[in-house]
């Protein structure tokens, strides 16, 4: 758990986190391995238990990797329109998704994917740059969860709230980075970049002051996770 709190309360919520099945649980080693990012365990579950209490027909996600946050949220029947460019991540997704018995299209087309929910958690991963398919990208959805490159979080934003009915919701991930988000907010020089976090820093500095002060979202900042904004569309 990065290094937001305190290291006894992080241990507590560590060990508080739901159990998981065998595949969640190589789905969580997969990732360490081979250092993909993914969604912690409780940031994945938090989506699934605002897809399950909204009783969402369609989520859209930015950023699949190999299907983590994705897995947890078709889990729970509603249908997932998510985004990757990597393609090794995504014959990842596809093997661990269809091994959970989802339905999984891949597409380079989003205007293909039908706007209709199917009621199954059917996943469709649409194959490059979030900012190239994200205008052909059709219907609406009930949650969208910002995860792919944190300097176009303002971007997927604004992109994604006409899509988003007013009472959907949006989960962004990663918008206290490590604590360097608030150290930076605080620091009379700015904070160092290092090869972790680079420049999103100072892109998640100002997409949090958007977020929140967003004039079609009633948002907050909740430090679960690496940090995670939690908005409801408002109009
Ligand atoms: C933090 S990971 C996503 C984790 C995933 N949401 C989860 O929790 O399981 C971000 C992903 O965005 C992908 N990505 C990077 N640039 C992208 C882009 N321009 N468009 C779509 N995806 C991109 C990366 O390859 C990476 O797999």
């Amino acid at each position: 758990m990065p290094d937001i709190l305190t290291d006894v309360t992080a241990k507590y919520l560590t060990s508080m986190e739901p159990s998981a099945d065998t595949l969640v649980e190589e789905m969580e080693s997969h990732a360490a391995a081979d250092n993909i990012p993914i969604a912690s365990r409780s940031v994945a579950g938090l989506q699934a238990i605002l897809a399950r209490g909204t009783d969402a027909d369609r989520a859209l996600e930015f950023g699949t990797a190999i299907g983590y946050s994705t897995l947890h949220v078709a889990r729970t029947g509603t249908d997932v329109v998510t985004t990757e460019i990597d393609s090794d991540r995504i014959d990842a997704a596809v093997d661990y998704l269809e091994r959970d018995g989802i339905d999984v299209t891949v597409t380079d087309d989003p205007t293909t994917i039908d706007t209709e929910p199917t009621g199954d958690g059917a996943v469709f991963i649409v194959e490059g740059a979030a900012l190239e398919t994200l205008p052909q990208i059709d219907g609406s959805f009930d949650l969208v969860f910002l995860d792919a490159i944190k300097s176009e979080y303002d971007e997927y934003l604004s992109g994604s709230l006409p899509l988003l009915r007013t009472g959907g919701l949006v989960v962004a991930d990663n918008l206290l980075r490590g604590g360097r988000v608030a150290a930076a907010e605080t620091e009379t020089t700015p904070a160092p970049s290092d090869s972790e976090y680079g420049s999103s820093v100072t892109a998640i500095q100002a997409f949090n002051e958007t977020f929140v002060d967003h004039d079609d979202l009633a948002a907050i900042i909740s430090p679960q996770g690496d940090g995670t904004g939690i908005a409801v569309k408002t109009s």
